[in-house]
């Protein structure tokens, strides 16, 4: 007699479903503030979900970064945290676990992924130059500027339209990056910046096709390519299921592969890797580690413990190894999708296809009244937060800042809202309550009006903006 699988066990019923690969061992209560309370918070907030306290949200989808539940295993890590100054033991065991799994040379700890991108920044651009990349990211784009750069998107058209089904809207436009080298010169771009799952466009991955093309044309012209390796094991889930030759290959050697058609890799570990802080940057030049590690003693820390406990690195090491097994994956997209399929069986307007990390949805869309101006997406946030204590993101026109050169907002094609599923630690009755709020919602559109802004910081405006309502 054969073993029984899940899916073997469904079909008997007519059914194919999936279910995680774990069981919980323990749990952290939350519960749903009243009306009343929910409104005082989110006024008190400036309508800003950033600025809500923890313990009034009641389903919080805020981030995936550092809101995954660690595993039994990376629990124990935590016990074996080996807490010397230099040369933690810890440290080489990541050090050894970057290699296994991304295949780089060198690594540099550091606090999280903005410790990194520091870094990479600050090691490469010097004032003036141009870095292409395929779409911003807030913190990405913020730490080339400060190092005298200048981020020009890169990213195929596709990406900018919601509605568009491309199966791999993270790709390079390799036109319109050829057309930048022509413009600026190749001696002015000191790398191309690609990310995994492009988050701001709604996680959406890579092809193996399109990274391979894209080293060839860089090699052409002596440009390096560095990657946002963020959420990069969930790209590797994406090309196996969508691209011709990899369905039965194992994620980690997809992931592997990716990684060796680029020069390095920084890290934000709180989303793939499991941990609650943590990041690292990889390279492979040896020059550009010697300048990194020189500089993390000045911003992060030693250069073997950047920032990070011993038992964080430990906590992390094992992380990476759990992040890339096949039913991790298909149960971390499965329950994206999941929330995904609900909200499109409704009628709601997100961005397709259903991508990695979280549903993104369609603000300008449910909103057709609201102009991006009044922050369409920032009103849909605090609506939701209103109704059911659901804390989203808003990733559209706050979220954009604005042009250095000009002063003016940059007014993002994509004005989204995003849900974004932490790992391991929400169930499917959570994606229920969540998908019948935002319906409830989305009934109540019309209702709805925009907002103003009170308040600017200068830097990263989304997470301290505050709102009044219009
Ligand atoms: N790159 C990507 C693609 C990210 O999503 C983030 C963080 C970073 C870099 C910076 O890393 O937060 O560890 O300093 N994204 C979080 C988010 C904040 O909610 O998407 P960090």
């Amino acid at each position: 007699m054969t073993a029984s699988t899940p899916q073997t066990m469904g079909q008997q019923f007519g059914r194919r479903s999936w279910a995680e690969p774990w069981k919980i061992k323990m749990v952290e209560p939350i519960s749903l503030k009243s009306r009343a309370e929910r409104q005082q918070a989110i006024e008190e907030a400036g309508f800003n979900t950033f600025l809500l306290r923890s313990e009034d949200v009641y389903i919080d989808l805020l981030t995936d970064s550092g809101t995954s539940a660690m595993s039994d295993r990376q629990w124990a890590g935590l016990m074996l945290g080996d807490e010397a100054y230099a040369g933690s033991r810890n440290f080489y065991n990541l050090v050894e676990a970057i290699q296994t799994y991304y295949g780089y040379q060198y690594i540099v700890p550091t606090h999280q992924g903005r410790g990194a991108e520091h870094l990479i920044s600050q090691a490469l651009i010097k004032p003036g130059d141009t870095i292409p990349g395929n779409m911003y990211f807030t913190t990405t784009r913020l730490h080339q500027e400060l190092a005298g750069g200048t981020f020009v998107d890169v990213i195929i058209d596709e990406a900018h339209d919601p509605a568009s089904t491309h199966p791999f809207k993270g790709n390079v436009n390799l036109d319109k990056l050829a057309a930048v080298i022509k413009k600026v010169g190749a001696d002015k771009i000191p790398y191309v910046s690609l990310a995994g799952t492009v988050n701001m466009a709604g996680g959406q991955p890579v092809s193996m096709a399109n990274v391979r093309a894209l080293r060839n044309l860089c090699d052409r012209y002596g440009i390096k390519i560095y990657l946002d390796a963020t959420r990069m094991a969930e790209n590797a889930f994406f090309i196996r299921e969508r691209e011709e030759g990899y369905a039965d290959k194992p994620i980690a050697a997809i992931l592997k592969e990716f990684c060796g058609y680029t020069d390095g890799a920084w890290m934000s570990a709180k989303k793939d890797h499991l941990v609650n802080i943590g990041g690292w940057l990889a390279v492979n030049d040896p020059d550009v580690y010697d300048s990194a590690r020189n500089m993390v003693v000045i911003y992060e820390g030693l250069h073997t413990y950047g920032g990070m406990s011993g038992r964080d690195m430990e906590a992390l090491a094992i992380g990476i190894g759990e992040a890339v097994q096949d039913d991790h994956m298909a149960a971390r997209i499965g329950q994206v999708r999941y929330l995904g399929e609900l909200l499109v069986d409704w009628g709601i307007p997100i961005v397709q296809p259903v991508g990695g990390h979280a549903i993104f949805l369609d603000a300008k869309r449910i909103y057709e009244h609201i102009p991006q101006a009044e922050f369409p997406a920032q009103t849909l946030a605090a609506e939701l937060y209103l109704d059911s204590g659901i804390r989203a993101m808003e990733r559209g026109v706050v979220s954009a800042g604005r042009d250095p050169a000009t002063g003016d907002h940059r007014y993002p094609k994509l004005e989204l809202v995003r849900l974004t599923i932490p790992r391991r630690v929400y169930t499917q009755a959570h994606m229920d309550v969540t998908a019948e709020a935002v319906k409830a919602v989305y009934d109540n559109r019309l209702q709805t009006r925009g907002m103003k802004m009170v308040y600017e910081p200068k830097y990263l405006r989304f997470f301290q903006a505050r709102f009044a309502r219009l």
